[in-house]
C-alpha cells in the first residue's frame, strides 16, 4: 500500500492502513497532554472511555459493539484545546468527527469507518444572554435545552425559536384523519401570520384502541398573546379541529415548549438543561418537502399504510410566516417561499425489539417514502440536511482509490442539491476557501474543490 503524506503546516492530508499502524493512542495521549488537553480517553486506556462515547449517542444503531470506535475521546474545555485537539489529531493522521449534542440522526458526530478521534464538545456548553443587544452567545456543546433555560432564566419576555413536539390529540380512521390533515395543509399556511404556527404529527393507533386500524393526530400550536385569540385564530381558519379552552395553557415561552414537547423527563424550566434526558432509541428518518398540497385520496393511502407501521409516525412541519421572506440563497437553509410544509418520516424502536424487528420497520419507512414520490418535491426531490439521511448517498473518504477516480463535488451535487438547492455551488466555493484539505468531513459533507497545490486531490 502506498503511504505519501503532504504535510503543509503539520496538517498531515490523508489516511492509509500503514500509516494508521504506525500511529498510535499514545502519541495522541503524549501530544494532547503537552498541548494543555487534560480531559481525554483513548481505546488503549480503558477508563471512562465507553461512558464518554456511550453518553451522547442519541440513536442506539450506533452504540452497537460492532460499529467503529474512535481512537480516542476528547473533551476540550476552551477553543485552543479544540485547536490542539484537531491539531495533535490530524498531525497523526487521525480523522477526526465533532460532536455536540449527538442527535445527528445518521449518527455522523459519533462514527467513522476509518480510525477517528472523537473530539466532543460538551464542556463547551456556556450560553451568555444580552437582553439589552437582544442577542446570545452560545458555545458549540451547548444543547437546546441549556439554550433555552439559559434565555428562560434571563427573561420572561424573550424567546428563541429552535425545536419542538406535538400536544392536542384527536384520532379516528385514516379517511376521517385525512380530511383532517388536508384541510390542515391548506389552511397552515393562509394564516401565514409570524406569531401563530400549528403543526401536526400522524401516528398510528388511538390511546384507546390499539387493535383498530386507527390513526392518532397530534396538534402542536403556539401563539405569541392571549389565549382567547388562540382559540378566535384557530376558530376561524380550522373549526374541524374543534379546539377547547382547557386544550390550550397561557405559560411563558420556556413553560409552553415543556407542554409542546410532552416528555415525562422534562417538565420544569429546570430539567430543560439536563442534556441527558432523553430517552434513547433505535432510530431511522427520512424527510420531504411539499409545495403543492396533497390530494386526499393520497393522504388517506398514506395513513392506511401508516396503520401497518406500529412503530413509525410522520411530522407535518409548517413552513410560512417569516420564513417566506428570507430569499432562498441568503442562508444556507434554502426551502423558503413556495415551501408548504415539510415531512418527516421517523421510526424507532426500543432494545429489545431490535434483532427481530429494526430491518423491517425501516424498510416499512422506506416504503411509505417511496410512495409519497409523486406528491412531494421534485427535481429535485428536496431534504433537510438536519434530517441527514445516508440512504441519498454517501462518499467513503477513506477509499482513496475510487476517491482518484471520480469528482466528489458531483458525487456530493447528488445530495447537496436536496439540501441545499442553489446554494451548493457556493457552499462548495466556501469549503474550499475554510477547508481547502477537508479535515471537517463526513459522508455527506461539502466537498472542496481539488486544490492543485496537492499532489492528491479530492479528499
Ligand atoms: C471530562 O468531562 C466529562 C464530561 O463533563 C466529565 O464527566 C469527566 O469527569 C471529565 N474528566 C476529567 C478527567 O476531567
Ligand atoms: C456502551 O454501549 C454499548 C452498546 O450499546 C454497550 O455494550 C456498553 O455496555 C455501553 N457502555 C457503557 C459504559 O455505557
Ligand atoms: C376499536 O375500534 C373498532 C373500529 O373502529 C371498533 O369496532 C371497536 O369496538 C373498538 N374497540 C374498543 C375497545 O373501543
Ligand atoms: C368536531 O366536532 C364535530 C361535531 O361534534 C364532529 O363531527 C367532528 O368529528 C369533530 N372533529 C374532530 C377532529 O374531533
Amino acid at each position: 500500500m502506498e503511504a505519501r503524506i503532504n504535510i503543509i503546516g503539520a496538517i498531515v492530508l490523508f489516511l492509509s492502513a500503514f500509516l494508521v499502524s504506525s500511529a498510535t493512542g499514545e502519541d495522541l495521549a503524549f501530544c494532547l497532554s503537552s498541548s494543555g488537553v487534560k480531559n481525554f480517553t483513548t481505546y488503549y486506556t480503558t477508563g471512562d472511555y465507553l461512558r464518554l462515547l456511550n453518553i451522547s449517542i442519541m440513536n442506539l444503531r450506533y452504540a452497537k459493539p460492532f460499529v467503529n470506535k474512535p481512537v480516542a475521546v476528547v473533551l476540550p474545555g476552551n477553543k485552543e484545546q479544540v485547536a490542539a485537539a484537531i491539531r495533535c489529531s490530524t498531525s497523526a493522521s487521525w480523522t477526526i468527527r465533532l460532536r455536540s449534542g449527538g442527535h445527528s440522526y445518521e449518527g455522523l458526530s459519533s462514527r467513522d469507518d476509518g480510525p477517528f478521534v472523537l473530539i466532543d464538545l460538551m464542556n463547551m456548553n456556556r450560553v451568555s444572554v444580552d437582553l439589552d443587544a437582544e442577542t446570545a452567545w452560545a458555545e458549540g456543546g451547548a444543547t437546546l435545552g441549556e439554550i433555552y433555560y439559559a434565555i428562560a432564566t434571563s427573561s420572561k419576555r424573550y424567546g428563541f425559536s429552535g425545536g419542538m413536539c406535538a400536544t392536542v390529540s384527536r384520532s379516528g380512521s385514516p379517511s376521517d384523519m385525512a380530511k383532517l390533515l388536508h384541510k390542515w395543509q391548506t389552511t397552515a399556511n393562509n394564516v401565514l401570520e409570524d406569531d401563530y404556527f400549528l403543526q401536526l404529527a400522524a401516528l398510528p393507533g388511538s390511546s384507546s384502541n390499539q387493535s383498530a386500524e386507527l390513526i392518532s393526530v397530534f396538534f402542536s400550536g403556539l401563539y405569541l398573546g392571549p389565549k382567547a385569540s388562540a382559540l378566535a385564530i384557530t376558530d376561524r381558519v380550522f373549526p374541524e379541529l374543534n379546539l377547547t379552552a382547557q386544550e390550550c395553557a397561557e405559560t411563558t415561552w420556556a413553560e409552553g415548549l415543556i407542554i409542546i414537547r410532552g416528555d415525562n423527563a422534562v417538565r420544569t424550566v429546570e430539567d430543560l438543561k439536563n442534556r441527558f434526558s432523553y430517552q434513547k432509541m433505535f432510530t431511522k428518518t427520512k424527510f420531504d418537502y411539499v409545495e403543492t398540497p396533497i390530494p386526499l385520496s393520497a393522504l388517506e393511502s398514506a395513513l392506511k399504510m401508516l396503520t401497518r407501521q406500529p412503530r413509525a409516525s410522520v411530522l407535518f412541519d409548517v413552513h410560512g410566516g417569516a420564513m417566506y421572506r428570507i430569499p432562498s440563497d441568503a442562508t444556507p437553509f434554502p426551502h423558503r417561499a413556495g415551501t408548504l410544509y415539510g415531512i418527516e418520516y421517523f421510526v424507532d424502536w426500543p432494545q429489545e425489539e431490535d434483532a427481530d424487528y429494526g430491518v423491517r420497520y425501516m424498510k416499512g419507512l422506506r416504503r411509505l417514502y417511496e410512495f409519497m414520490t409523486p406528491f412531494v418535491s421534485k427535481n429535485p426531490r428536496r431534504s433537510y440536511v438536519n434530517s441527514v439521511d445516508l440512504d441519498l448517498g454517501a462518499i467513503d473518504w477513506t477509499d482513496e482509490k475510487q476517491l482518484c477516480r471520480f469528482d466528489a463535488v458531483e458525487v456530493a451535487r447528488a445530495w447537496g442539491e436536496k439540501y441545499f438547492l442553489g446554494n451548493y455551488d457556493r457552499l462548495v466555493r466556501a469549503k474550499t476557501l475554510i477547508d481547502p484539505n477537508n479535515v471537517f468531513r463526513h459522508p455527506q459533507s461539502i466537498p472542496p474543490f481539488p486544490t492543485k497545490t496537492l499532489t492528491r486531490t479530492g479528499h
